[in-house]
């Protein structure tokens, strides 16, 4: 082998166990996810007809905290629903986009809305006339959201944020709002 292709074989091999070491640590890069909490809730125009109607709107004041010491979360689409007993009764669409610098909380209000929902299932009907007569509704929120962690733009990944926050309860007299909720964040 003449020296030119000596150098030029060990330029290929240096470039390619760089790039192989590159791509090691890209994959090796694990980034944290955020924490999520409902901080408070309430609701609003609370209305559950004898025909098993229900008006109201659910005030929700959700936290996240970025945990990652480097990557910045763009939140690019959200959607915060409640639950009762593994039935829908609200959702809202319009929040967002957030971006969140790492180390970074950002605080939103979704104000999922329930109008003129029926519940069909007799036993759910039940349980949210009794816990409205005690003032307090037992929830379930869940929020989705699509993220990007950014470091700079050519690095970045997209994820599914599958958020679960339970109980969550919500006081139908002022006063008798809840404490804060830890969720649970699932990532896929
Ligand atoms: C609840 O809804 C029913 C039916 O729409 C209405 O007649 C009633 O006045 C409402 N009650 C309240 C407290 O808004
Ligand atoms: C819910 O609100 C709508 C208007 O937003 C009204 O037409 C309907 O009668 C209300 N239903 C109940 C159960 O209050």
């Amino acid at each position: 082998m003449g020296k030119l292709a000596t150098i030029i074989c060990f330029v290929i091999t240096f470039l390619l166990l760089g790039g192989i070491a590159v791509l090691i640590a890209w994959l090796a890069d694990k980034m944290k996810s955020p924490m999520f909490s409902i901080d408070q809730a309430n609701i609003n125009g609370y209305n559950f007809t004898a025909d098993n109607h229900l008006n109201a709107t659910f005030i929700l004041e959700v936290r996240s905290h970025n945990r990652d010491s480097k990557y910045q979360i763009k939140y690019d689409l959200i959607v915060v629903s409640v639950y009762h007993s593994g039935y829908t009764l609200a959702y809202d669409t319009t929040l967002g986009p957030f971006t969140q610098h790492h180390g970074d909380d950002i605080v939103f209000t979704a104000r999922p809305r329930a109008r003129n929902v029926l519940i069909r299932n007799p036993e759910l009907a039940g349980d949210i006339r009794n816990e409205a007569r005690a003032e307090k509704l037992g929830l379930e929120v869940h929020v989705r959201a699509a993220v990007r962690y950014e470091v700079a733009r050519w690095k970045h990944k997209s994820y599914v944020l599958r958020i679960i926050c339970t109980p969550v309860f919500v006081g139908l007299s002022s006063g008798k709002g809840s404490q804060s909720t830890i969720c649970d964040v699932d990532r896929f």
